[in-house]
């Protein structure tokens, strides 16, 4: 890094679930851009490794842990290998999380089991684990990703929706229960952002309305008051206020970053 210019994030040790693509990945990238340490944890071991190797070409130290998060074990292992490299976790962003939608009659157990262990459970593991260092320490902040379908709803999305509002749940239990050891909880609820999962959800939803993923894209654009759809990095910048010194004073709430599309 040039020169002795204090950054924002100068010696925190940040912990990022789903880094290996995606809003993770911007967000990894993100916080080492402005001098923290990051560790990756994703289940997707080749993309997380060239994500931690992205984080280190930023002047910063950065490790790749293959963590399957609907995994206690595998999370407890991670979160210790944090601790013996760095001594403290500063910030966690769980950006871990899969998308299923289809119609209520369709639910499958398989799907249901699935999504709430990813979205749900593996959340759940990452903050109660966090948690332990952060309340020892004094000091933390946790920043969960859920979405707009957290907020609000829309057809054929019941599993999506439950999990995503399941976090928020999360959010402001965690909030209430860490406040006192100095440590904030809040959740990013972001829009259609441009990352490979949104891609996946358009072809999908798109086929059922009879139009490419293309049309649908564009017709969550034209639902947004800016008439776009966001860039990863944008929820990321986000992300890091949340964990910055001027956002002491916000915890408990889910933040709406989309765009203005939740008002239309
Ligand atoms: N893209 C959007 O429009 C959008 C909107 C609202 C909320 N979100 C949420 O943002 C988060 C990130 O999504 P994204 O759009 O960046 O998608 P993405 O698919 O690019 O990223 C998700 C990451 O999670 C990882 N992951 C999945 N299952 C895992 C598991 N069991 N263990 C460890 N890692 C696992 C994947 O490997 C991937 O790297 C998700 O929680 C998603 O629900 C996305």
């Amino acid at each position: 890094m040039m020169g002795s210019m204090t950054q924002r994030f100068d010696g925190h040790v940040v912990v990022v679930t789903g880094s290996a693509t995606g809003i993770g990945e911007a967000t990894a990238l993100r916080f080492a851009s402005e001098g923290a340490a990051v560790a990756c944890l994703d289940i997707n071991v080749e993309e997380n490794e060239a994500t931690a190797e992205a984080v280190k070409t930023l002047g910063v130290d950065a490790v790749a842990l293959a963590c399957d998060i609907r995994s206690r074990s595998d999370q407890e292992a991670a979160f210790a290998v944090v601790v013996e490299r760095w001594g403290r976790i500063d910030t966690l962003v769980t950006s871990a999380g899969v998308y299923v939608g289809g119609p209520l009659s369709e639910i499958s157990a398989e799907h249901w089991d699935d999504i709430v262990a990813v979205n749900l459970t593996g959340v759940l593991i990452s903050n109660s684990l966090a948690s332990l260092t952060m309340a020892a320490q004094g000091r933390g902040s946790i920043v969960n990703i859920s979405s707009m379908a957290g907020k609000t709803s829309w057809p054929e999305s019941a599993e999506y929706s439950a999990t995503k509002s399941g976090v928020i749940g999360i959010t402001r239990s965690a909030a209430m229960e860490l406040g006192p050891s100095g440590v904030t909880v809040n959740a990013v609820c972001p829009g259609n952002t441009l990352t490979a999962m949104v891609r996946d959800v358009a072809h999908e939803v798109g086929e059922r309305l009879g139009m490419t993923g293309a049309e649908w894209l564009e017709m969550r654009a034209a639902d947004t008051a800016v008439k776009r759809l966001a860039d990863p990095s944008e929820i990321a910048g986000v992300i890091a206020f949340l964990a910055s010194d001027d956002a002491r004073y916000l915890t408990g709430q889910a933040i709406e970053v989309d765009g203005g599309i939740i008002l239309s």
